[in-house]
């Protein structure tokens, strides 16, 4: 039982600390590379037409193609990771 309250105690910690560091990302939910894709998909158009959209693999790929470059390169990886994450099909 000591153990449960520990591990529970430990991860509320890391969450909490973890939420301080982050930028604002509003209106993009937070999460890993949430501030990559502010700054990438609201340059030419507002957050809204992003976050109301959802995303499979195939359409973040195709965006991403389509607006900034290559789906394949690290950044591009990072950011169709994060809109199927966290905009995705819903
Ligand atoms: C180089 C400028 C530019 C960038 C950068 C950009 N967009 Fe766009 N985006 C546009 C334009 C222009 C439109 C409107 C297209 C139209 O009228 O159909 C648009 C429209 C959209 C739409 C609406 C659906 C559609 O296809 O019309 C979505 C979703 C979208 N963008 C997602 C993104 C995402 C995700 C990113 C970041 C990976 C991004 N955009 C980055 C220019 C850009």
């Amino acid at each position: 039982m000591m153990l449960l309250r520990f591990s529970l105690f430990a991860v509320l910690s890391v969450g909490c600390s973890t939420a301080a560091l982050a930028e604002d990302t509003s209106p993009f939910p937070a999460g890993e590379n949430a501030a990559l894709v502010k700054k990438t998909c609201t340059e030419c158009h507002g957050a809204s037409v992003v976050v109301s959209a959802q995303f499979d693999e195939k359409l973040a790929r195709k965006q991403y193609k389509l607006f900034v470059g290559d789906p394949d390169s690290e950044e591009g990886q990072k950011v169709v990771k994060y809109l199927t994450t966290y905009l995705g099909p819903r």
